[in-house]
């Protein structure tokens, strides 16, 4: 999604802007744009497409004081008119923008700008905010202070930052409903603004968000933080522990390629203080947690995408370990939807970046329907999700760059096992020897995983018989059913290939229909419960000349022939095989994907963060 970094230093920091666009490229964009001061007027540069063509156009441009964007279009088509920055110019002065998020009153605003005298080159809502800070600044003998008053006119998210060239030194930015975040380096007398404070590794050393509807102001080598009245406020600084050097492909063709390798690693780091003995303690989850995990009757999740996925595999653990019912919502749906929360009711919030517009939305309402219990389980400490929950745990996947979520699920999976186990402790469900036993399987899981991986070269004998294929049913049961569907999301997203997901047991409902010997289709098959009730599903799809790709634990009955081919992975891990089912399908989805030729770093059209509605 859009990505937002601004800044002011002594040097040039022209080159610095550009470093940072790069680093928000992972969160998916179209095109790049970057304003800056030169000799004392605002110059705008804008280009389609990537940043390092915007590169080579400010290559040689020195200034001290900038604005940069990348936009995700949401208002109006890819082209340089609607790329950000936006400027306005009128009356012998220019203000320039960039903004995030969607001003959903902006066609009233425009309207009543026209009749000011402003014209629109671009079909965007942003454009609205350079015209309406220019008129303001003409009221207000400060940009600090127009930017006041254009944000009491605002309806919508934003992040917005901007420069004036009445106010040659400064840079005035201000939010709500999106990060804004600033990043210090005192010692280098810089102050970078950005959406991302990942974008900020390697040129701060401290950071401070900025909250709901405050100010902010870069004046020279200071920064001030007002409130909403224009009052200062004193904000703590937070240490950056980025290290730049973590944002790098190194060995690996891809991010995704990468960050699939590295899940042993990361599962292992998420789950490092729950390998010892006695170590399922609901204080891990908040000072909170042991009164709430003894109290809670009901949990409902909430979250979107492969992080939803998670949750569906989780209902499944937290209902059979900890007997507690479990409700798993899309956040766009029950944003929307009239809902009955009763007491004693627990919500979580599942999301790798923590920003996602939809599941904040869905959380905050659940506050304000009066529920106290909110749990945030995210991968970044610093985000608006965690700070807006009282019981949270973070997964220690580190930076994930690929758009498909591949680490962070099954390091958000892991992370809800052990909150799944530690209620069920609670809650006096599991003895002393079961938990030891599933210490014991998770302090094993990252050598599982990493078994997997090593077979990397069986799924690739795969690629053939889908890269050409229009269409892909997954089937799975029981806990694997949310496994087949984040294959299938994980096949669509970066090979471009229409994939459904079902419940085997729905085939015979309606999709059968579809099967024919140009449908391939596949099965996960963990020898669980359900393993002879899948393999009569899998009877009917060959008895109707389907092509069966199947994903099965030893022991796994059926034997491959032309139609049939099968991937054995070990034994069946019990409770965790949806975490080493999930690998083979997120391998496959890779492979097909490259050898299409994709950029599955940045599949078209999808954005790493959704910071928007
Ligand atoms: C798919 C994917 C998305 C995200 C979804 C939620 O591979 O990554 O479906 O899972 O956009 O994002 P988060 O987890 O950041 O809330």
């Amino acid at each position: 999604m859009c990505g937002i970094i601004a800044g002011i230093k002594k040097g040039n920091i022209v080159q610095d802007l550009i470093g940072c666009l790069k680093k928000l490229e992972y969160r998916g964009y179209d095109s790049a744009g970057l304003a800056c001061f030169e000799n004392n007027r605002i110059e705008r540069y804008r280009s389609v497409g990537r940043v390092s063509e915007l590169e080579k156009i400010v290559d040689t441009k020195y200034s001290n004081i900038g604005i940069a964007h990348t936009r995700w279009a949401t208002h109006g088509k890819v082209n340089e008119l609607n790329a950000h920055p936006h400027l306005s110019i009128k009356d012998g002065f220019s203000v320039c923008v960039i903004h995030n998020g969607i001003i959903e009153n902006y066609k009233e605003l425009k309207a009543t700008l026209i009749k000011y005298g402003y014209s629109f080159e671009s079909q965007t809502d942003s454009e609205v905010l350079a015209h309406l800070l220019h008129l303001e600044r003409k009221k207000f003998s400060s940009l600090k202070e127009a930017l006041n008053s254009v944000r009491k006119k605002l309806i919508g998210a934003y992040a917005l930052v901007a420069i004036c060239d009445k106010d040659p030194n400064t840079i005035s930015g201000t939010k709500s409903s999106s990060s804004l975040v600033l990043g210090i380096d005192r010692g280098s007398h810089q102050y970078f603004l950005s959406s991302d404070p990942n974008s900020l590794s390697g040129i701060s050393t401290h950071i401070v968000f900025i909250e709901e509807l405050e100010l902010i102001c870069l004046n020279g080598s200071e920064f001030t933080i007002y409130d909403e009245n224009l009052n200062k406020i004193n904000r703590d600084l937070t240490k950056l522990d980025f290290a730049s050097d973590k944002i790098s492909r190194g060995e690996y063709a891809s991010f995704m390629q990468k960050e699939i390798h590295e899940q042993p690693n990361a599962i292992a780091m998420t789950l490092e203080n729950f390998f010892d003995e006695n170590s399922l303690t609901p204080i891990l989850f908040g000072n909170d947690a042991p009164k709430i995990f003894e109290e809670v009757e009901q949990i409902i999740i909430i979250a979107c995408g492969t992080s939803y996925h998670a949750g569906l595999v989780a209902k499944y653990w937290i209902e059979e370990l900890a007997k507690v019912h479990v409700s798993v919502e899309i956040a766009s749906e029950f944003r929307y939807r009239k809902s009955v929360l009763k007491n004693k009711t627990l919500m979580i919030g599942i999301s790798q970046s923590g920003e996602t517009a939809d599941t904040l939305a869905a959380l905050k309402l659940a506050r304000k329907l009066g529920l106290e219990w909110i749990f945030g389980i995210c991968n970044v400490q610093e985000s608006t999700l965690i700070r807006i929950c009282n019981l949270s745990f973070i997964t220690r996947a580190g930076l994930e760059i690929g758009v498909a979520s591949t680490k962070a699920f099954t390091t958000q999976l892991a992370s809800l096992f052990v909150f799944a186990l530690t209620l069920a402790k609670t809650k006096n469900h599991i003895n002393t020897q079961n938990e030891r036993n599933f210490l014991k399987q998770l302090r094993h899981l990252p050598n599982a995983v990493a078994s997997i991986l090593n077979g990397e070269m069986s799924v690739k004998n795969w690629i053939k018989y889908f890269e050409s294929k229009q269409n892909v049913l997954f089937l799975g049961r029981g806990i694997h059913y949310p496994i087949a569907m984040e294959g299938a999301l994980k096949l669509k997203e970066i090979s471009y290939i229409h994939a459904e997901a079902y419940a085997a047991g729905e085939l015979k409902h309606g999709p059968l229909a579809l099967i024919d010997e140009s449908m391939p289709i596949i099965a996960i098959a963990p020898n669980d419960d359900l393993v002879n009730k899948l393999k009569n599903n899998l009877e009917e799809v060959k008895a109707r000349g389907g092509r069966l790709f199947i994903i099965a634990d030893q022991g796994f009955e059926l034997r491959e022939d032309s139609c049939t081919k099968i991937i054995t992975l070990g034994d069946h891990a019990g409770f965790l095989s949806p975490i080493l089912h999930v690998i083979p399908l997120q391998l496959l989805a890779y492979h097909v994907a490259n050898s299409k030729g994709n950029d599955v770093d940045k599949p078209r059209n999808l954005a790493k963060s959704v910071t928007v509605e």
